[in-house]
């Protein structure tokens, strides 16, 4: 009775004590390993949290807390919180590939609802979609990639860029520009044309494409959104919905432009196909669009800048191309080949190691439970193979944090550790579902490299915020994208 009487009298107590529990209890939800996964060994939670509320990137996250503590223990296989939710991270080469080989033991995931991430890249495309459809898009994909790799276009769109570095009105030889922004417009240029179907002209003109993807994707990756997904209903953010819709629809009209006037391109490519529904058209496109430009964006910001930063590296390059290809002949299929340009080659490797593009792979999911390596992986998980760690592993590398292209031509000379160094190089993830396009944008590099050296030095400037080190931005993507670097090129004179 003197309970009762108590309780209601202390109403207003009772009700905060509930509520402080009930949050209490959400708090602990949100950190505490769940059962099934207690068995696999898990990354301290505490420093994780405290990288992602001071806004750490991907690749510092995964050299300060995943890797120590992986190589620490020894362990290929970590558990991994991520705001909230709870990843296996693969940093073993070996499992690694026992993963992307069966794509019937661990297909995609579904990713969570909420994420306008997901709303902008939809699910009815070659990266999200699993057994038959995906093979569907992917023959598709692949079939077009094994056409030609465009040489001349990535020639061309080099010479327009060569008129944004030094305008041909200016008077003087060194100019300092954005190359992280040059870097995109020139990779959404070179999927423009032949992937894509459209010239966004980025290079010399405003793209209203660049503007409003990159106004999307900075929206996109506003933290408190990742964090809790559930404010996107709560609280829906209507201009941001409203932008990415309107992006969306340039898309839609471009494929409409597309069916009236097509042209050799993949997405002509794709719209001849019946089987394509115009839900698929949009979601490939968009896929395409992004998966097409960032990535070799970012490969392109990496290997100027360490040229810059190792101007023995870039005199070593040069001295190589002006050697097999002399100082105005245009690069071709045959002279911007491996074998034809190995050192040029091996920095081209050796910048998508350091800095690889992707730091790791959209998750994928066990079916039912699986044993992987040491561990038993139960139904239902969520797996991630950490390209990133595997990279930069001490025991394959040896210096993993140096940029040391010969390192690549010395395992070529020594047959016993090729195969570690190959097997260990994956910027374009391996098994089935690795890259589409790797062909495409290995020579992409290269070729754009090769007319820089040249027609340029290139060194970073004094005040430059990489001075200390590449810094990348927070990308929601797990893209590697280096933002505002700034370099200065000096047109050479001989
Ligand atoms: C340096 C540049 C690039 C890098 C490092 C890269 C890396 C990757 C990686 C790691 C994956 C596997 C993703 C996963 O399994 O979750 C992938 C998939 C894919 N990439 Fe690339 N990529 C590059 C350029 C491109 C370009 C230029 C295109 C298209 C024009 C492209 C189109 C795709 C597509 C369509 C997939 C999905 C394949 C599938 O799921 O079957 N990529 N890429
Ligand atoms: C994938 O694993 C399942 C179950 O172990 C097996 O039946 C299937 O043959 C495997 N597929 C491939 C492509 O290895
Ligand atoms: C890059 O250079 C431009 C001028 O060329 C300058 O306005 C800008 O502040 C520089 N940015 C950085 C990050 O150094």
């Amino acid at each position: 009775m003197s309970l009762t009487f108590a309780v209601v009298k202390d109403a207003i107590p009772f009700w905060w004590t509930c509520a402080a529990l009930i949050l209490a209890f959400f708090i602990f939800r949100l950190f505490t390993v769940p059962a099934h996964l207690r068995h696999l060994p898990c990354v301290p939670v505490l420093p994780l949290l405290i990288s992602y509320l001071s806004g750490e990137v991907e690749d510092v996250r995964i050299k300060r807390h995943i890797l120590p503590f992986a190589n620490q223990r020894g362990e290929g296989i970590v558990l991994v919180w991520a705001l909230g939710r709870w990843m296996i991270h693969i940093l073993d080469q070996k499992l690694a590939v026992q993963m992307s080989e069966n794509l019937t033991l661990y297909p995609k995931e579904t990713p969570p609802d909420g994420l306008l991430l997901w709303r902008f890249i939809g699910g009815s495309n070659v990266l999200m979609t699993n057994g038959d459809i995906w093979k569907k898009h992917s023959r598709l994909i692949r079939d077009a990639f094994s056409l030609s790799i465009p040489v001349d276009q990535f020639t061309s769109l080099a010479k327009n860029l060569f008129t944004v570095i030094n305008p041909p009105s200016s008077s003087t030889d060194t100019h300092t520009v954005c190359w992280s922004e040059l870097a995109q417009h020139y990779a959404l240029d070179a999927v423009g044309s032949s992937v894509l179907g459209h010239d966004f002209d980025a290079i010399r003109s405003e793209s209203v494409f660049v503007k409003e993807y990159n106004g999307v994707m900075h929206d996109i990756a506003n933290p408190l959104y990742l964090i809790a997904p559930f404010l996107e209903r709560i609280f829906p953010r209507k201009k941001v919905i409203d932008r990415m819709d309107s992006l969306v629809n340039r898309f839609k009209k471009l494929l409409l432009d597309k069916r009236t006037d097509p042209g050799d391109d993949m997405m002509t490519f794709m719209l001849k196909d019946p089987e394509m529904s115009d839900t698929e058209l949009r979601d490939n496109i968009v896929v395409l669009f992004i998966a097409g430009h960032d990535t070799s964006a970012g490969g392109l910001s990496t290997l100027i800048y360490f040229l810059a930063v190792h101007p023995e590296i870039q005199e070593a390059a040069r001295a190589e191309v002006l050697r097999i290809l002399g100082p105005t002949a245009d690069p071709t299929l045959a002279s911007l080949s491996a074998q034809s340009l190995p050192y040029l080659n091996a920095c081209v490797r050796e910048s998508l190691r350091i800095n690889t593009p992707i730091s790791y792979i959209v998750p994928r999911t066990t079916v039912t439970g699986v044993s992987l390596g040491k561990y038993y992986i139960p139904p239902k998980a969520s797996l991630i193979y950490n390209i990133y760690a595997v990279h930069h592993n001490d025991g394959t590398w040896g210096d993993p944090n140096v940029f040391r292209p010969a390192r690549f031509l010395e395992a070529e000379d020594k047959s016993t550790i090729t195969t570690v160094l190959k097997d260990s190089w994956v910027p374009f993830a391996t098994g089935p579902r690795q890259c589409p396009a790797r062909n495409f944008a290995i020579y992409e590099q290269r070729a754009l490299v090769v007319m820089l050296l040249r027609e340029y030095t290139w060194t970073l400037p004094e005040d430059s915020i990489h001075k200390d080190g590449l810094k990348n931005a927070f990308s929601p993507f797990a893209l590697t994208l280096p933002y505002d670097l700034n370099i200065t090129f000096t047109k050479r004179k001989d």
